[in-house]
């Protein structure tokens, strides 16, 4: 017999049913509260405590620090696996064989183009407009030269929307960068690799040919197979939820591009590096900036620690730590902020403020170094992770759409003025 939660409320017992994951999770299935108890609902602002979907994409258990792609590790898929295998894994549920990967990979570059008058909103931004909102802007406008809607229960017409958006989001990720440094447009060259596309599109000068450089390839490669996915964080939860509205995959990756923006989620790699670039100049000095983070009249806290769902080593954190050393190492950068990095870190792990909150190293807190080595520029950092993040939010959009999942629409309890009477203008 399934488990049963028990509610009394007012002298009456209400029963729910107790829902069961493949990894022996549990939740109070709650669908029917409103209608049995006449009207009580739940309050859990930021969802702490709250399911929004089932989902098989993505299991991640924050006490033990495990993240799995599909039931695949995070550290064997960045060890063994390219990216755009974790994105068709991440998407389609399996690991691609040969031949469908190379399917994969010659639809996307037959995809890989963007409208000549994209080019005209290109133009519109000043250049100190931050890529995020180029970004977010231009993919939103990607579907005025793309209006097709899709089917999506059919199979092929799913593929071919996933195809779109994968081969189309990096040439706006790589105009973004370009139209911020005053660099020509670049675009795709169909005998690369999708990363090293990537790569030469973002750094191919009109006055010098581009040299493949495999450190820095497979560096990128590595970093965005491990911000591809993460369950349901407020990037993907802003997809899925706007998705739910029946708005298209353009659209509502227009919305997790936004929602990846603010320094309490993806933007928090430009703010660690920023955070590392001022205890530098002022100094080195980690121990002030420590105590800053723990006085609670002082706003600072500091960035790259901390996670909602972690409260152990986040697992793609230790995996970009050993990349920053090795990556910095075979490219002969010394950088003296991942020296200072490396100091915060020592000190917070020993803190016992940071010991009782549980906070840990997050993926971003040391992306930024390796981004930096890379000759990638700050403000381009949550870029980046928006290109990772892509097949997640599109493997989370797919599954909502395919399950049919309702509109997402809380309810709130209201707080605010009972009814009174109008009041005329003369009289307020
Ligand atoms: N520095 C100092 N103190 C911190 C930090 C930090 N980075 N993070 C959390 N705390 C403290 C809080 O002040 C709070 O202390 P209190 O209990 O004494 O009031 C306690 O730890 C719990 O913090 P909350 O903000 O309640 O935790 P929440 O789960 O809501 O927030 C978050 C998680 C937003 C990631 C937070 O840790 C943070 O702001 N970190 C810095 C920003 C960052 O690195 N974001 C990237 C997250 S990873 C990602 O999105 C890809």
């Amino acid at each position: 017999m399934s488990d049963k939660a028990i509610l009394e409320y007012k002298g009456q017992k209400y029963e729910f049913p107790v829902v069961e994951g493949s990894e022996n999770e549990h939740a109070i299935d709650i669908k029917t509260l409103r209608a049995v108890t006449g009207g009580l609902i739940t309050i859990d602002p930021g969802y702490k405590n709250t399911g929004s979907c089932e989902s098989a994409i993505t299991f991640l258990d924050g006490e033990k620090g495990i993240l799995r792609y599909r039931g695949y590790s995070i550290e064997e898929l960045a060890e063994k696996a390219d990216f755009l295998e974790v994105a068709y894994l991440l998407i389609f549920g399996e690991l691609p064989s040969k031949k469908e990967l190379q399917k994969f990979n010659n639809d996307i570059r037959e995809e890989s183009y963007v409208d000549e008058e994209m080019k005209n909103i290109l133009d519109g931004f000043p250049k100190s407009a931050h890529p995020m909102g180029v970004l977010s802007s231009l993919t939103s406008a990607l579907i005025a030269f793309n209006p097709i809607p899709v089917d999506i229960d059919s199979e092929e017409e799913m593929y071919s929307a996933v195809v779109r958006i994968l081969a189309k989001f990096p040439i706006l990720v790589v105009w973004a960068l370009s139209k911020r440094q005053g660099m020509p447009l670049n675009y795709s060259d169909g005998r690369l690799g999708y990363v090293e596309n990537i790569h030469k599109m973002m750094f191919k000068r009109p006055h010098r040919e581009y040299q493949k450089n495999k450190v820095v390839v497979d560096a990128l490669d590595n970093l965005l197979i491990l911000h591809a996915d993460h369950e349901q964080n407020c990037s993907t939860s802003t997809v899925r939820i706007v998705g739910s509205s029946h708005a298209g995959l353009f659209a509502s990756i227009s919305a997790g591009v936004s929602a990846l923006w603010g320094p309490l989620h993806g933007g928090a790699n430009q703010a660690v590096l920023e955070m590392l670039e001022a205890i530098v100049a002022d100094g080195g000095d980690t121990k002030k900036y420590m105590a800053k983070a723990k006085d609670k009249n002082d706003p600072f806290r500091l960035m790259g620690f901390g996670h909602r769902v972690y409260k152990n080593f986040d697992p793609r954190a230790k995996i970009i730590k050993k990349a920053a050393d090795e990556v910095l190492h075979d490219l002969g950068v010394d950088d003296p902020i991942l020296e200072v990095a490396k100091g915060l870190e020592k000190e917070a792990l020993e803190d016992q403020y940071f010991i009782d909150r549980k906070l840990y190293p997050n993926v971003d807190f040391y992306s930024g170094i390796i981004y930096r080595a890379l000759g990638i520029p700050t403000e381009m950092f949550t870029v980046m992770f928006a290109l990772g993040r892509l097949p997640g939010w599109i493997a989370q959009w797919r599954e909502m759409r395919q399950r049919k999942e309702p509109i997402g629409r809380p309810r709130q309890i209201y707080i605010g003025e009972n009814l009174r009477p109008f009041v005329d203008i003369e009289k307020r």
